[in-house]
């Protein structure tokens, strides 16, 4: 591929490949997103594995890998982190052929290195990894898996816990939104754009997302084959504190708001995340009187829609179904949607303004606002 070609994509990407967060105790973590999101046991490194400073836990649902990582010494990056942000997402690692050439591609157009080409061995082959510095303290990884066959990384042993609850359902990350300081949005557009040669899919400002007291503004980027969406989110300024404040005050500092995963069965996948203790957004049932109204027909009973709080928004390409967690952990930062596209390639926005009101109402209970 010719750099001097400006329509080439000089950083192909497959996929996302895993998700690592940073946490507190990972043992107790891992144990709530196999028993309540139903991630499946995978790999696992520690001191059993030789690990002296961290533990992790690798659990998958799907092409859905989380990675939960926790200091094990109190002189560690990875506790330094959790002090200051709590429970985040550190890594947000992406699937690549060549992960010499990403790193090559990204930092020769300024990305900040993180971490420069490394090979991992096990008896299962190589692993190429890199990496470079995104927003905050949050770091993209390039991982190049051609010469692998293990089952995730080198260092991981095979985790094989007798306790495996089932599967909801989840099968892949559909996107993952940043929040970014005030005036930062821009910065961090241009950051995908030249960095990481993506492209900017819609945008909206707080004339169209904002309620009587909170605002925000947002830009969806993405990779060339679409396959990775980062909307990027900057608070806006409204009456009282808005939900991206609130998020920046308590992550201290920019870092991923929420993790989209996608089910081709929302009724079940919420049913059962809800029977399992995860706690969603509310939404009025009034929402319900006038939202077909605005989404026309679709395939859904109305019914169980409205008893699970499931909000639905279409665009020109077809509708969308979806619903947020609340935050899932102690500080309000980051939380999950769940969401089913039926044609729709846009993010809910019609949705927006009923989430804002969920939102502050929350917010209010936090003292927050
Ligand atoms: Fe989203």
């Amino acid at each position: 591929m010719s750099n001097l070609d400006p329509t080439a994509d000089f950083l192909p990407i497959n996929g996302t490949d895993f998700v690592e967060f940073y946490v507190g105790n990972a043992k107790q973590v891992a144990h709530y997103y196999q028993t309540a999101f139903g991630f499946q046991p995978l790999a696992y490194r520690g001191l059993e594995t030789g690990d002296k400073e961290k533990a992790s836990y690798a659990l998958r649902q799907g092409k859905i890998t989380f990675v939960f990582t926790t200091a094990l010494v109190p002189d560690s990056p990875v506790a330094e982190h959790v002090r200051v942000h709590g429970d985040g997402v550190k890594f947000v690692a992406l699937w690549v052929d060549d992960a010499r050439h990403s790193f090559h591609e990204t930092t020769l157009r300024g990305g900040k290195p993180y971490m420069e080409p490394a090979e991992m061995r096990d008896a299962q082959g190589e692993v190429v990894m890199s990496g470079i510095h995104t927003y905050g303290e949050t770091v993209h990884l390039f991982v190049e898996r051609r010469n692998y066959n293990g089952i995730f990384l080198p260092g991981f042993m095979a985790w094989e816990p007798e306790y495996r609850p089932e599967p909801v359902g989840l099968k892949y990350v559909d996107h993952m939104v940043g929040n970014v300081g005030w005036g930062e949005m821009n910065t961090w557009v241009d950051f995908y754009a030249n960095v990481m040669g993506f492209n900017q899919l819609i945008s909206f400002d707080d004339k169209d997302i904002s309620t009587e007291y909170t605002a925000l503004m947002s830009k969806v980027m993405s990779n060339g084959n679409g396959r990775i969406k980062f909307p990027i989110n900057e608070p806006a300024e409204g009456r009282k504190k808005s939900q991206i404040e609130e998020y920046i005050d308590f992550y201290r500092g920019a870092g991923v708001q929420h993790v989209a995963m996608a089910t081709d069965n929302i009724i079940h996948t919420v049913s059962e995340l809800k029977r399992r203790g995860v706690e969603f957004l509310y939404v009025p049932s009034t929402y319900y009187d006038t939202v077909l109204d605005r989404v026309g027909e679709i395939d859904e009973d109305l019914a169980p829609l409205k008893e699970l709080g499931i909000l639905i928004d279409r665009d020109d390409e077809g509708y969308l179904l979806q619903l947020f967690t609340k935050p899932v952990e102690d500080r309000p930062t980051v939380f999950y949607e769940i969401i089913q596209r039926k044609g729709a390639k846009s993010f809910g926005k019609g949705n927006f303004q009923a989430l804002f009101e969920s939102i502050e109402r929350e917010q209010e209970r936090r003292g927050t606002l």
